[in-house]
């Protein structure tokens, strides 16, 4: 089997892409695909050309690992669809799983395209920060209209089949075999002439205002962003100037995105998001277990969204509190939650109550004995939890999982009071619970290989990203977070606003600074996790400004006033009396306000989560820099196009970042100075350690 197979079927050639896992436009790809054409333009006796996928899918797209290549080494795609699109004979597109990108592309440049009915097409660039690059933004809006074409490819999520045979730009859904049906297709459209090209097509439906609304709503949808404005622009060259004005600028402006810092930044999520869920150790032949049945301790905000994700996806759930009250509360919570979705359309009322069916409420612990999975969800207080899983220990069936979703507290001693520490993991859920894609799970010292992998896998069921972490106060998301929480405070202590330090961090493309974040999470959490860890610590009770503004009962959103006042709306607008109060406990300390430039702000706030982030990845919490941007993107809203903060970071140039540290009174960290020193990045570092 080689790479790109040909095939004679009487007057078809078919050509076979094998290229697994996704058939990528990879090297090889063109070099094959052009030889089939080769054969079919020199043989008379060839009347048509099917193109396939072999394995699961057609062509998946451009093959992203080759974007750093130089030019004349990556793989030739606009080569390959300018010679499709002046083919002398008729070409078909046999598609099946996805063809996507320049798998789309290529298929578009064909004469004609057929499916089968459960496969998907659409331009996802923009997901990388780039734009189809090899003809699509001039054909597609020539084939469905500027609307939809924009419309795909902005949001960049695909189509099925049946809407793109609506759309006209599927052909003809094949419902038995692909292969013989696009066969019996070319073969039926063989002798056709002229062939229809769709570059020679005209866009039906553009007008001014439908690119001055598209440009509107980027500054909703795609604040900041590089790729979606370019986008619009070549949709209106597809309207407005010939096909080749149009396919030329596409190609210039193509690599301006692909060489931009955001391109980067999401190409480096993309796989940073497939290793995170490489584990060495955890091979394919693991063991691991179904999970048919989850148990949930808790129905407050953290439990029920946690049951939610189980009920999603169909998964039975049995909720256990320990009062009817918080019970019933729990559960008209996510009935509303539910509702509220199906008011938006998003679920039928019908789905609505099966869902809420395969909640089972009770006050009674030992209905969970049949649980495969038992995540306990109470406030957080070691004690607690350890009474928790001391009675589980003798409750869950043998196998079961025993998962805390604990947020700080250490995995190891909750384990400790199980007869089976290897059943015990964390699985951290961010709040929302039901919305947030990110998990951290909790790799605890003795928790077995198996555990580890059901986790991973179930993860991937509910939707999730999950990250593996190891133990430490925080694990890798809060421990660094508390530290970005102290060094916005210090910022404000010297001179800045809490608006300032928000806005610097809204500037970068976090929907939620510092203090706002705080606000919405409760300022009495952080109070309470400072004076516990002053307590631990040894330490004197904390008098911060931020303290003293909890206890005056100022506690975040939920009070209607926290940092910030809020109006019904939950805007947040500055308070005199906050202000007043910084200004005195400045005075108190004797502390000159000076001015904090935004660059200064965003340094300081952004490198002290880089700066926590290279000592966890030094101590091994995290596995990989890739793992740390995963959870600042998945977990705390770090813009994707920015690639999280270590990437960020590479970005800057580490020696620049550990400067910058030192500038501002901080000590870089050993591994982050000597990355800086060697002109490493972290990129770098990750790379090298999977080869060791
Ligand atoms: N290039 C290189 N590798 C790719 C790839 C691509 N376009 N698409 C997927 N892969 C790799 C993944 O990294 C992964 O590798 P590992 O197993 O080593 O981790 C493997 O293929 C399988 O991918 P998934 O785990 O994502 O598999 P899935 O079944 O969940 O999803 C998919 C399959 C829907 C195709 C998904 O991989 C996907 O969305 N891929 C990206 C598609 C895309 O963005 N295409 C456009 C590329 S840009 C382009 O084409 C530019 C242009 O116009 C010129």
């Amino acid at each position: 089997m080689s790479i790109v197979d040909q095939t004679r079927e009487g007057d078809v050639l078919v050509l076979t892409i094998n290229n697994p896992p996704v058939n990528a436009f990879s090297p090889g790809v063109p070099e094959g695909l052009h030889a089939g054409l080769d054969a079919a333009e020199a043989d008379e006796g060839v009347k048509a050309v099917v193109i396939i996928g072999g394995g699961r899918t057609f062509i998946a797209g451009a093959d992203i690992k080759t974007f750093d290549l130089p030019r004349e080494q990556a793989p030739d795609l606009r080569g390959f669809v300018a010679r499709l699109d002046a083919f002398s004979k008729p070409t078909v597109a046999a598609i099946h799983g996805t063809a996507l990108g320049g798998g789309l592309e290529v298929a578009l440049a064909c004469t004609y395209r057929v499916a089968t009915k459960d496969a998907r097409m659409g331009l996802p660039e923009v997901k990388l920060g780039v734009l189809p690059g090899a003809g699509g933004t001039q054909r597609l809006p020539r084939v469905v209209g500027v609307q939809k074409a924009l419309e795909m490819m902005l949001s960049g999520n695909p189509i099925g089949a049946t809407e793109a045979k609506d759309l006209g730009l599927v052909d003809e859904i094949v419902e038995g075999d692909l292969r013989e049906g696009a066969v019996a297709f070319a073969r039926a459209h063989a002798d056709q002439r002229p062939l229809p090209r769709i570059s020679e097509r005209q866009v039906q439906d553009a007008s001014p205002e439908l690119f001055a609304a598209a440009r509107e709503g980027l500054k909703k949808t795609h604040r900041g962003q590089l790729s979606p404005g370019l986008i619009v622009d070549l949709a209106e060259m597809a309207a407005t100037k010939p096909f080749q004005e149009g396919w030329d600028a596409e190609a210039r402006l193509f690599m301006q995105a692909k060489d931009s810092p955001q391109s980067r930044g999401l190409r480096h999520i993309f796989f940073a998001e497939r290793e995170a869920g490489k584990i060495p150790g955890l091979t394919k032949d693991t063991p691991t277990t179904e999970i048919n049945q989850a148990g949930i301790i808790g129905a407050g905000t953290m439990g029920g969204g946690i049951a939610m994700n189980f009920l999603n996806v169909g998964i039975p759930v049995t909720t256990v509190e320990t009062s009817q009250e918080a019970l019933d509360r729990g559960l008209s919570t996510i009935r509303r939650n539910y509702e509220n979705t199906a008011k938006k359309g998003r679920l039928t009322m019908e789905q609505v109550e099966q869902r809420m069916n395969l909640l089972t409420p009770t006050l009674d612990m030992g209905d969970l004995k049949d649980a495969d999975i038992i995540i306990e969800a109470v406030f957080e207080n070691m004690d607690v939890k350890k009474d928790i899983f001391k009675r589980l220990d003798t409750i869950a069936k043998p196998g079961a999982i025993l998962a805390s979703n604990t947020s700080t507290l250490d995995v190891n001693e909750i384990a400790s009071v199980t007869s089976r520490p290897e059943q015990v993991i964390g699985l951290h859920f961010f709040s929302p619970a039901n919305v947030m894609k990110l998990l951290e799970i909790v790799r605890a010292d003795k928790t077995s290989d198996s555990v580890l992998a059901t986790s991973l896998n179930l993860a991937r069921r509910i939707g999730k990203v999950g990250v593996v972490v190891g133990v430490c106060d925080g694990f890798v998301g809060n421990r660094m977070v508390h530290r970005y929480g102290d060094e916005a405070r210090k910022l404000v202590e010297e001179g800045a606003r809490p608006e300032d330090a928000d806005a610097a961090m809204n500037a970068l493309g976090l929907p939620m600074g510092p203090f706002q974040m705080s606000d919405m999470a409760g300022l009495d959490i952080g109070y309470a996790i400072r004076q516990h860890q002053a307590q631990v610590r040894g330490q004197p009770k904390p008098d911060g400004w931020l303290d003293r503004i909890v206890e005056t009962g100022r506690k975040g959103q939920k009070t209607g006033a926290g940092i910030y006042d809020y109006d019904e709306s939950r805007r947040p607008r500055p308070n005199a009396d906050v202000q007043r109060l910084i200004e005195d406990y400045r005075a108190e300390k004797g502390v000159q306000p000076r001015e904090v430039s935004r660059e200064e702000a965003t340094d300081r706030l952004v490198y002290s989560l880089v700066n926590e982030g290279a000592k966890i990845l030094e101590e091994g919490i995290a596995q990989r820099a890739g793992d740390i941007d995963v959870i600042y993107i998945y977990g705390y809203g770090f813009p994707a196009y920015r690639g999280g903060p270590m990437q960020y970071a590479d970005e800057m140039g580490l020696k620049n970042v550990a400067a910058a540290l030192e500038e501002y009174g901080q000590t870089p960290a050993p591994l982050l100075k000597q990355l800086a020193d060697e002109g490493k990045t972290f990129a770098q570092y990750d790379r090298e350690k999977a080869r060791a």
